[in-house]
């Protein structure tokens, strides 16, 4: 079949107020960037008009700033899911002006093949290379692309001549079946195959195609500092003595690592561990630490739903894709992120917290309990189904005025039932078998900062009553006086109790 080529204004133009959109993108890497961009523009100039326009906007996880961003700005999105990381358009949500539900990951697929979140008019997705018969090659992610290109009724492809068509065998597509017909996920190793290397779409669905050639918009990873890794070291002299102690098996078991700075961070100190022998990645995201341990020897294998690695990294990939080919695999994030799978492997999930209370629950996605920063992305997926599931952060935040370990976090994605392990600078607290009073003494012992041990302590030996002892009107104190003086140093409990 021969496809309509179409300027990127053209493409916009055929999108229509009040549609649904699944575009593709698992974080900036393979986000469709020209059509979004001509939409905002397309919002803004009815806006000039008097006229509404707002989309709804899917995707498989954040994008770059020419989709979340310039829709944000354009005041163009209705509601949004599963996640995002864009400054704007988290004030957009923050402030009421987008509607934003925060899923696990691995359920988005699904949701929209069970129709959950109502009918998908366009997927609109970047491709490497496309064919005549309509297989789409996709470029350094895959998310939902393919669910988004099953359930919507027309396809718009971004054809980005960036990325080499030579990405054909780095992705393997696999969609399970909806129930009561699904059967058990084929995966038996991280580098199993069970799907196809490309998208296969009816090519009459695909309504126009549009030409680019732009980089992901990845914005790179802050350097590693002294706190990132010493948390780095911790995590690494942890996992090394679990192995010592036989409760990892000698051959290691495949690692997840989160997104953002400290993951980065810690796996680069996992890779310097010698005690830890070459392991596999069963991850969400590939950062540019994982490249680097590959070149290494350290990472053996790994396989995720995204490629999100700085300009340089990519570049570098693109250049030996001989030695990467072997060793990297693509595939949605329904597989990707499978509770079942991630069970079953026995991955060790590593993931970072915004903020974790004296009993293990976790906050990863409210600032003062309120304020969304990105979403709980797959953390959820991988801690509650982890072999081991660890959370790191750093004692403290904006500048040392937050202690990260507060009485009771101010929401709750992980509870205390599925976190094991939180690691800081400060040290490990192991929480495994421990009941909610020696979780609490373990936390401030090891884990909280000097600054804030007494604070810490202070509260918890006077909350005694109940099995998780705490007391409500108090529980929430180190909060309340940060958002009353900019810092949570030196409250007096005196008042409280
Ligand atoms: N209160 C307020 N702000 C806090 C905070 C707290 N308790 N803890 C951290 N922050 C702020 C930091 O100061 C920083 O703000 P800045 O960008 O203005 O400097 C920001 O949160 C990010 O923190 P940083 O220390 O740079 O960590 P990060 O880049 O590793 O991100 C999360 C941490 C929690 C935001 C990020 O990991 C996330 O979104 N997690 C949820 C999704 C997830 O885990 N996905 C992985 C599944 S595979």
């Amino acid at each position: 079949m021969t496809y309509t080529y179409l300027n990127v204004h053209e493409a916009a133009s055929l999108i229509q107020h009040g549609e649904t959109i699944g575009f593709s993108g698992f974080t900036p890497a393979g986000a469709v960037k020209a059509i979004p961009k001509a939409l905002a523009q397309r919002a803004r100039e009815h806006h000039e008009r008097g006229e509404a326009f707002k989309v709804a906007v899917v995707t498989g996880a954040s994008t770059g700033p020419s989709l979340d961003g310039e829709l944000a700005k354009a005041e163009a999105v209705s509601w949004r899911t599963p996640y995002q990381s864009s400054k704007e358009l988290r004030q957009s949500i923050n402030e009421g002006k987008t509607r934003f539900f925060d899923m696990h990951l691995s359920t988005l697929s699904q949701s929209l093949r069970y129709g959950f979140l109502g009918k998908m008019n366009w997927a609109i997705v970047e491709a490497c290379d496309l064919t005549d018969d309509g297989e789409i090659v996709l470029t350094t992610s895959v998310g939902a692309a393919p669910t988004f290109c099953r359930v919507a009724d027309k396809i718009l492809v971004e054809l980005n001549r960036f990325h080499p068509p030579a990405l054909r065998g780095l992705h393997d597509l696999y969609e399970p079946l909806d129930p009561p017909h699904r059967l058990p996920i084929p995966i038996l190793k991280p580098s199993d195959r069970i799907g196809s290397a490309t998208l296969k779409v009816d090519p009459r669905k695909i309504v126009g195609v549009v030409e680019t050639s732009l980089p992901d918009e990845t914005a790179g990873f802050a350097a590693s500092d002294e706190v990132t890794d010493r948390i780095g070291e911790n995590v690494a002299a942890f996992l090394a003595e679990e192995l010592r102690q036989g409760r990892i098996p000698a051959e290691f078991l495949p690692l997840q690592s989160g997104v953002g700075n400290i993951a980065n961070a810690v796996l680069g100190s996992l890779g310097r561990e010698k005690a830890i022998p070459p392991f596999e990645m069963f991850t969400e995201v590939i950062q540019d630490s994982v490249l680097d341990l590959m070149r290494s020897g350290k990472v053996k294998f790994a396989t995720g739903t995204s490629i999100t690695v700085s300009s340089e990294a990519l570049k570098s990939v693109y250049e030996d894709l001989d030695f990467f080919r072997p060793r990297l695999l693509l595939r949605p994030q329904e597989i990707t992120n499978n509770p079942e799978l991630v069970r079953r492997l026995g991955i060790i999930t590593i993931n970072t917290a915004l903020e974790v209370d004296l009993f293990g629950n976790v906050n990863s996605t409210h600032v003062m309990g309120k304020n969304l920063m990105n979403g709980i992305g797959g953390s959820g997926d991988f801690t509650r189904n982890g072999y081991l599931s660890l959370f790191t952060c750093p004692s403290t935040a904006k500048g040392g005025k937050i202690s990260t370990i507060v009485p009771v976090v101010s929401h709750m994605d992980h509870s205390e039932h599925s976190v094991q392990v939180v690691v800081t600078e400060q040290g490990v607290a192991d929480l495994r078998g421990k009941s909610p009073t020696e979780r609490a003494h373990l936390i401030v012992q090891n884990c909280v900062h000097p600054d804030y041990r007494e604070e810490l302590s202070g509260y918890f030996s006077k909350v005694r009553d109940g099995h998780t002892p705490h007391t409500l009107g108090a529980a929430y104190a180190m909060h309340q006086q940060f958002l009353q003086t900019g810092s949570m140093r030196g409250v007096s409990w005196e008042k409280y109790f």
